[in-house]
């Protein structure tokens, strides 16, 4: 058959040879990784060499493959075999599938988002051949432990199979920061299985104008973030503990959500926060808050009715005051908790919340995003290192969203366990 064109950015020619357990593409935005990995595969599946390779794509979230991975994909497919891409390739939709007609090689897509979507990946099956390739697509959205489940998929023999075949996993993403899982398993150490490879839009000949000079303003207005999505440079982002959130104006109505709780961090000095917090596909979404300063518990309380604050949902507060909780109830928030503290919970709530996707905060709840915005780790004056703690200054609606957390992180531990004891892992 002859191929249509396919061009490629010189900067991946090495990383599209490499054949090393695990390749890594960090990079700016918009360096081309995502058209190049496409297209580096869709070659790949479609060579008779390559027969009996299969690839799982995997995005942290399984529904957002369709409008970035697979819309990658089958575009690739249509610059390479242009009219001819539907007598080749079989793509498929509903679930998102496509295999090539002549050598049989398939590309399954899947999320690592619950329990129940790490369990399908463990028993996912390919027609022919073997699972041998893994792509996944912002790679800085999985746990290391999700990546753990993806990469025990790969092994086995191959040579029965395919002599060229070889297993590999393919990471693709913005180096959003310093103090990611990915740096220092992959980045801070040299091992032959890991071949790591940079990019920046300036290395990609594709890029328009108009792209250049919005880049060029980024630089001027946040020069961090110019660091991470211009530069590719790992995010110093002064430490940041969340990143992964967002100021929107969005419904709050309760029936758009899956689930909704409200969340209570006591104060007088300090502030008193609370928030109402839904929650729907993985995402996280703060609709009101009520923010104060040196009110007592009946004044607050009258302040978030007259505020609408729903009473018939779960409320998790702070449970260092237990006399506050009974007031809440009292006042027909009967379902006020407090949240248990165990050694090491603030972290593991603080590794739940930076694994959500996106945390939307509603325009309305400016001291959630005040806060947000600079809630930052500890520092090693001596080593400059980041530590694991949480500085404690202007941290009052940040424990509001790790309570607001707390049902969710234990019911999917809970559930990962019982599913260990049936004997599923
Ligand atoms: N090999 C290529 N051929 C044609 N266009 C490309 C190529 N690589 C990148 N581009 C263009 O550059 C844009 C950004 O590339 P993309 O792969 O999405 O970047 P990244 O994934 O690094 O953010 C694409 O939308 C496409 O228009
Ligand atoms: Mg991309």
């Amino acid at each position: 058959m002859k191929k249509t064109k396919a061009e490629f950015n010189a900067i991946f020619k090495e990383f599209n040879r490499c054949k090393k357990r695990y390749r890594l593409a960090k990079g700016s935005a918009g360096s081309g990784k995502s058209v190049n990995i496409a297209q580096d595969y869709i070659l790949k599946l479609g060579d008779m060499k390559y027969k009996g390779a299969n690839i799982l794509v995997v995005r942290k979230i399984e529904g957002s493959n369709k409008d970035s991975t697979y819309a990658e994909l089958t575009g690739a497919i249509f610059r390479i075999y242009g009219e001819l891409a539907y007598l080749y390739w079989d793509m498929k939709s509903n679930p998102l599938e496509i295999i090539n007609r002549v050598t049989g090689n398939q590309i399954i897509f899947r999320g690592v988002q619950d329990a129940r979507q790490r369990e399908k990946v463990k028993s996912i099956t390919v027609k022919q051949g073997k699972l041998t390739w893994i792509w996944i697509e912002e790679a800085t959205e999985l746990f290391e432990s999700d990546v753990d489940i993806l990469d025990d998929r790969l092994r086995g023999d191959l040579s029965g199979v395919n002599p060229d075949l070889y297993y590999q996993i393919t990471f693709s993403f913005n180096p959003v920061s310093a103090t990611h899982w990915i740096k220092a398993k992959y980045f801070d150490i040299e091992h032959p299985d890991v071949f790591t490879h940079q990019s920046t839009y300036l290395d990609n000949r594709f890029i328009d104008e108009a792209y250049h000079r919005r880049m060029l303003m980024r630089k001027e207005r946040d020069p961090d973030g110019y660091r991470v999505y211009g530069l590719g440079d790992w995010g110093e982002t002064g430490g940041l503990i969340l990143t992964n959130y967002k100021v929107e104006d969005f419904d709050i109505s309760y029936g758009r959500f899956n689930n909704m709780v409200n969340a209570q961090d006591f104060g007088f000095n300090h502030a008193n926060a609370l928030g109402e917090i839904g929650f729907k596909d993985g995402c996280m979404y703060v609709c009101r808050e009520l923010y104060v300063f040196e009110k007592d518990t009946g004044e607050i309380i009258e302040l978030a009715n007259r505020k609408g604050f729903r009473k018939n949902i779960p409320m998790h507060c702070d449970s260092a005051e237990p006399d506050r909780i009974k007031m809440w109830q009292s006042a027909g928030y009967r379902r006020a908790r407090g949240v248990k503290k165990e050694p090491g919970s603030v972290k593991a709530q603080i590794d739940y919340l930076k694994q959500i996707p996106t945390i939307y905060i509603h325009e309305s709840c400016v001291n959630t995003y005040k806060e947000i915005r600079q809630w930052k780790w500890k520092k090693d004056e001596k080593t400059n290192l980041y530590l694991d703690e949480p500085i404690e200054f202007m941290d009052d609606a940040m424990a509001m969203l790790r309570y607001s957390i707390e049902d969710i992180r234990r019911n999917s531990k809970a559930k990962v366990r019982s599913k260990a004891k049936l004997g599923f892992n």
